[in-house]
């Protein structure tokens, strides 16, 4: 565990970074790459922690996979070319790799055993592995497929409609994944629209699928041909950033190639009925649609964030709840319960942090309340091995009174190695 000193309240952000590749569309693209048939190159590829394990998992399953500094290439064999792993399969903290590797081994005729970190032994996997038996799979896990490890001997699959009973694009995927394998159609129905990158991926990639409002349908036996990816940047590593640019006095930055995909742009209408003032620029559209945003110190107010507003901006809630500590008026983030299963429990992590740099926060059962402005005073946090956690109290530290200490932040290399180096790039006296 390290201990880090961060800056402290002496500076303004000024210029332009280039946001690294999403974290979700690079797992796929590798994914996608290595079911297809053919050589897939993946340019602007996320070298995060996470996304190396989906490599490290896929050339365990045979699949050739070269990395350099400029590009990904995926020698993809279609399916059928995915052999037995002689070894376990190691996700790390991905809770991505997991849930829709285990999809893509439902439908393969071999034995193969997941496991990951701590934090992915406490994840619940019941809501893919339920799903996946249905249609066929044979998975046994840790508290009855809950927990891992978990072990799948796939194959033989049924089509079938499944309505979910979370808003998750990671059981979505996982079923949606299984479903290309399986005899017939399978139909899945959302709560709540989540991030469509696999629709997008499927598409991309030859392949049909059927979007009607919340339910999405894959007919088995397609092949997946291979197709080249550039990846977009992550507007969940930008979302950093934009609230440094809000919070941060005398600011003007501008974050380069976000991906703006409606699905992912929930940070962005939260901002804007916030009051921020930021603006989009040079929008481009390909399979998935870019653009550049520029942000400036903003004066803020507090709003209610919830319903289907929620999946649209879920990684983002920590770093929502520190830009709600400097707006006027009260914050209520609610209808997010998801929040308590993911990399830590970020409800309690984030108001147990927050609170520590003098934040007026509570925890309630299904998000936060915070009441602003508060001046942020600092003191020794902890990201709890949770990268956005990390990445969150790293900027709330640039507008602290005192001097502030972050614990364990090893764990923002999970979906952004070159956080710091970007922090300072920006960072003027
Ligand atoms: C992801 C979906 C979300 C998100 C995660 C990435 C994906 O998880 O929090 O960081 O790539 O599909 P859930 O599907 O569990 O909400």
């Amino acid at each position: 565990m390290k201990t880090t000193l961060l800056s402290i309240n002496k500076s303004r952000l000024q210029g332009q970074i280039t946001i690294p590749g999403d974290k979700s569309i690079s797992h796929r693209s590798i994914m996608f790459g290595a079911i297809a048939e053919g050589k897939t190159t993946v340019t602007n590829f996320l070298t995060g922690d996470d996304c190396l394990s989906t490599i490290a998992c896929f050339r365990k399953l045979g699949v050739k996979i070269e990395l350099d500094e400029e590009k990904v290439i995926v020698y993809g064999q279609g399916l059928d070319g995915l052999v037995e792993p002689k070894d376990i399969l190691d996700v790390g903290n991905s809770g991505t790799t997991i849930r829709l590797m285990l999809g893509i081994l439902a439908g393969r005729p071999f034995f193969s055993t997941l496991i990951g970190d701590d934090s992915i032994g406490k994840r619940p996997m019941t809501r893919v592995t339920k799903p996946l038996r249905s249609l066929g799979a044979d998975i046994d896990g840790r508290n009855g497929g809950e927990y891992t490890p978990i072990s799948v001997r796939g194959g033989n699959l049924e089509g079938m409609e499944y309505q979910l009973p979370v808003a998750s694009a990671q059981v979505k995927s996982s079923i949606l994944l299984a479903g290309l394998q399986a005899n017939g159609k399978t139909k899945v129905i959302e709560p709540s629209k989540t991030r469509d990158h696999t629709e997008r991926m499927i598409k991309h990639f030859g392949g049909e699928v059927e979007v009607d409002g919340l339910s999405i349908t894959v007919q088995g036996g397609q092949a997946l041909k291979a197709a080249d990816v550039h990846v977009p940047g992550d507007i969940s590593s930008a979302a950093f950033f934009l609230v440094a640019g809000a919070i941060v006095p005398n600011s003007e930055i501008m974050l380069k190639n976000v991906g703006l995909n409606p699905t992912r742009t929930g940070i962005l209408d939260v901002l804007e009925a916030m009051g921020a003032d930021f603006e989009i620029v040079n929008e481009k559209e390909s399979f998935e649609p870019v653009g550049d945003i520029i942000i400036r110190t903003s004066s803020l107010k507090g709003i209610t964030i919830g319903g289907d507003t929620i999946p649209r901006l879920i990684d983002e809630i920590p770093v929502i709840a520190l830009l709600a500590t400097q707006a006027e008026g009260t914050t209520i983030i609610k209808d997010a319960e998801e929040l308590k299963v993911k990399e830590t429990n970020r409800i309690d992590t984030v108001v147990n942090e927050l609170k520590k740099l003098g934040a007026n926060i509570e925890a309630t059962d299904d998000g936060m309340i915070i009441h602003g402005k508060t001046t942020l005073s600092g003191g020794s946090v902890n990201s709890h091995g949770d990268h956005r956690i990390g990445m969150m109290l790293a900027i709330a530290a640039l507008i602290c009174k005192e001097e502030t200490t972050l614990e364990n932040q090893e764990a923002i290399s999970v979906s952004y190695p070159n956080f710091f180096s970007h922090l300072n790039r920006l960072l003027h006296n």
